[in-house]
């Protein structure tokens, strides 16, 4: 049974549950300069977005993703490092928390269990525990809205009145049926295609995620960039040649862009347009920031969950993801080595 469509309807709550789960938590409220977020793919996610409300708010807090094996190496003390694992069994996070702990940094971890969780208890790393039972992608409003409510207990932002007015836009967007009407014929516009998605620069992480989405979700194979800096080489790509013609182009717009970015998309959409099967525009709906990226993530996993319908296939099940990492579990069992060697 699919309940991607009971997930992605579920967004309003999460917020609300991933603000009193965090505050329910015991997390000292520490001091550091730095955040820097280790996870990979639908746990990696609620970072990215964070680092965008820091760029969008304007709060002068450094947020980075680290999406490998090993940890930067000119991470120090002023650093907070926050591996999120919904599984808590991602071999990369679980490196990158092994090497944390050889070099002494100062860590919190946020899953809903596996190894990750075991090592919070056992070394006594301040812990968010997520429920279980989600898939790791659908949970982005929790893996977000803890990383911004630990941030407010920490005070170094107050997002409360925008939060509110995210959960009133995704409750609205939720209740509108005509959303998932106007979902369902996009999706049956850009079944089949390759899509590349593209946002201005306040959104670069809502660009990812969505085209993450709709490999995961829909079964699709897509591309992501941002303006102004995809008017720098991606464009060329659409130069007079054929290999654009089956291909869709997704934008993610807002209605506050900055005035250069709105001309930019305005003259590339011209460019592109007669080079691609089609152009198409989500926008975004709110008044905050927040509110507004939230909005554009929630349209666009209904669009992919309905694109996976498009496709006939399961918007739950990553198929490819389970059996790669079930071949790396049985060539190296980087888990269990880890586990072993931890000090
Ligand atoms: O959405 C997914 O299922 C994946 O992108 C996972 O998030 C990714 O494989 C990492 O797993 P986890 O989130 O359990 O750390």
């Amino acid at each position: 049974m699919d309940d991607m469509l009971g997930y992605i309807r579920k967004y309003p709550e999460m917020v609300l549950d991933a603000i009193e789960a965090t505050k329910k938590s015991w997390l000292p409220s520490l001091k550091f300069d730095r955040l820097l977020v280790c996870g990979m793919g639908g746990s990696a996610v609620g970072g990215d977005i964070a680092a965008d409300v820091m760029r969008n708010y304007g709060i002068p807090l450094q947020i980075e993703i680290s999406r490998r094996y090993a940890l930067p190496p000119y991470v120090r003390g002023d650093t907070l490092v926050m591996f999120s694992s919904y599984s808590g069994e991602t071999e990369e996070t679980l490196s990158q928390f092994a090497e944390a702990r050889r070099r002494g940094l100062r860590t919190m971890i946020v899953s809903s269990g596996g190894r990750l969780k075991g090592w919070a208890v056992r070394f006594g790393v301040p812990f968010v525990e997520l429920p279980a039972g989600f898939k790791p992608r659908a949970t982005l409003p929790y893996s977000l809205f803890t990383i911004l409510e630990y941030l407010r207990e920490c005070g170094k932002l107050d997002l409360t009145a925008d939060i509110d007015e995210t959960v009133k836009v995704l409750t609205d967007l939720r209740e509108d049926r005509q959303k998932d009407s106007e979902m369902t014929a996009l999706a049956g516009l850009m079944a089949g295609c390759r899509i590349s998605v593209y946002a201005g620069e306040a959104f670069e992480a809502a660009a990812r995620r969505v085209k993450n989405q709709i490999n995961e979700n829909s079964k699709l194979p897509a591309s992501w960039d941002v303006f102004p800096e995809m008017d720098h080489n991606e464009i060329v790509g659409y130069e007079d040649n054929d290999v654009n013609t089956g291909n869709y182009v997704l934008l993610l717009r807002d209605a506050d862009e900055h005035p250069a970015v709105r001309e930019r998309i305005e003259a590339t959409k011209e460019l592109i347009r007669g080079k691609v099967k089609g152009v198409v525009e989500l926008w975004s709906l709110g008044r905050s920031p927040l509110a507004k990226e939230m909005s554009l993530l929630f349209l666009a996993d209904l669009l992919t969950y309905y694109l996976a319908k498009q496709e006939g296939k399961s918007p739950d099940k990553t198929a490819n993801i389970d059996a790669l990492k079930a071949v790396l579990k049985e060539k190296l069992n980087t888990q269990d080595k880890l586990e072993n060697g931890l000090v």
